[in-house]
């Protein structure tokens, strides 16, 4: 009643009033946009993500899962640190646009007024062309098991047709069993290779040979690598007028993670059909981009230990100096809970470059910095990485909860690996 009584003079004198208290959020008015900006690339009809709220009514009916999503933060799933570096495209909301999304959860979840309805762009994922497009080449039959039960490490030959050399300029990884994939990493295998590619693949019977976690079972591939996916992920493009290299009559071999837990439900396919498409640029005037990882292979985690801290740190610049680095992401298992790359100058300062510092092993994907960073030839890059192996933190395998113990760095989903992945030009 207060508010009226003030506000009735005003009326009387400019015909005008201070504005209406527009009452608590709706959707169509305050929380669309925001939704629509970043949510929506992977939440609408046909997009990645199992559920879909691309309507007022079903982000209605979905209000509490969306909101639970929010405050964890596990959505949207983009977990470098802000305070660490700025990156294209986060699309993670202010404080503020947070407490309007809490606001309009918390006051029912109103629908609104279609008339004030509001929309922001939904941003695309980025697509590319698939000049090429390689398959594994058959229906592969994920129980045809390398010895451990529950993972199956398969490696494949594809043929990307490279009769000239070419440079790579996106890729896109199309998973045939998303069931079943939970990683895929390409590489290059120089002609001089073939031959031990081919031995390994002759050795194993069925298609393809298996190998493990983070290798191909072929020497310097690791620096080679050509395109990744893990769940996520979308087409990934190469920084402008740059492109990955493959020499004259290579091959490429994927590496594919199957993760046989979702058999036992039932009703999933055993079989997969995995697809990598790449755009090739072969005009001769690209730069040269890489991937290459950082990675401190000396990790030793004691048993028990919350909170684990391991170092390294190299004077990449030596090699690298000049290099420009457009985007990181990191690379651990399942105990890590932190993974960092800082960039120290000779005077012993540092600055950050990536920081993820809530770890999701199943969200893997690059951060693509908003300016990117350029190495000096007496820089180093310093990898920290953090676990947590206390009781709480194990896995359960079979339903049963495992026995910490001492992890090393290695292959397997149990032992533990700390990689930066750079993409930079030169
Ligand atoms: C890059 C794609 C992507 C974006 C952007 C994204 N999500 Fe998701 N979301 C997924 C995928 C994939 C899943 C299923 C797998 C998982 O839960 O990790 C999922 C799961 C969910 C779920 C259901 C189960 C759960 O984990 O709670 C909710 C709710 C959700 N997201 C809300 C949101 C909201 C709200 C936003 C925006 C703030 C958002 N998501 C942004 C891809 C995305």
């Amino acid at each position: 009643m207060r508010a009226l009584v003030l506000c009735a003079p005003l009326v009387v004198i400019s015909a005008g009033c201070a504005p209406k208290d527009p009452g608590p959020p709706t959707y169509v008015r305050d929380v669309q946009p925001l939704i629509e900006r970043s949510c929506l690339s992977c939440h609408k009809e046909g997009s990645i993500a199992p559920v879909q709220f691309d309507t007022p009514e079903k982000a209605k009916l979905l209000s509490a899962s969306i909101w639970a999503a929010i405050e964890s933060k596990r959505m949207p799933p983009y977990y470098a640190s802000g305070e660490c570096n700025a990156y294209k495209d986060d699309p993670r909301f202010t404080a503020e646009e947070t407490e309007v999304i809490r606001q309009w959860v918390e006051n029912g979840a109103e629908v609104g007024d279609l008339r004030e309805e509001k929309h922001a762009e939904v941003p695309q994922l980025p697509t590319i062309r698939r000049d090429r497009v390689m398959t594994i080449g058959t229906d592969f039959d994920v129980r045809t098991m390398n010895p451990n039960e529950l993972d199956n490490y398969r490696c494949f030959a594809l043929d990307p047709m490279a009769t000239e050399q070419l440079m790579v300029t996106a890729s896109e990884v199309i998973p045939g069993n998303v069931q079943l994939v939970h990683h895929v990493l390409a590489y290059e295998v120089l002609a001089s290779q073939l031959g031990e590619l081919q031995a390994l693949d002759d050795r194993a019977p069925g298609p393809g040979y298996p190998c493990k976690s983070g290798s191909v079972g072929i020497d310097g591939t690791l620096m080679r690598q050509i395109a990744g996916w893990v769940p996520g992920s979308s087409p990934y493009q190469l920084p402008p007028n740059s492109g990955l290299h493959i020499s004259a009559g290579s091959k490429i071999v994927v590496q594919i993670h199957y993760n046989l837990n979702a058999l036992s439900r039932g009703e999933v396919s055993p079989f997969d059909q995995t697809r990598v498409a790449i755009d090739v640029d072969t005009s001769g005037t690209l730069k040269l981009a890489r991937i290459i990882p950082m990675f401190n292979d000396d990790l030793d985690i004691p048993a028990f230990e919350k909170k684990s801290v391991q170092t390294a740190q190299f004077p990449i610049g030596l090699i690298y100096s000049g290099a420009r680095i457009y985007g990181l992401s990191g690379h651990m298992h399942q105990l890590g809970t932190d993974v960092k790359l800082e960039q120290v100058k000779k005077d012993g300062t540092s600055k950050c470059m990536v920081d993820i510092n809530d770890w999701d092993f199943n969200w893997q994907r690059t951060y693509e910095l908003q300016r990117p960073m350029t190495l000096e030839v007496e820089d180093s890059l310093r990898i920290t990485c953090t676990y947590d192996n206390s009781q709480e933190n194990q896995a359960y395998i079979g339903g049963v909860q495992a026995t910490p113990r001492r992890v090393r760095w290695g292959e397997s989903s149990f032992d533990e690996m700390c990689m930066v992945y750079m993409t930079f030009v030169q």
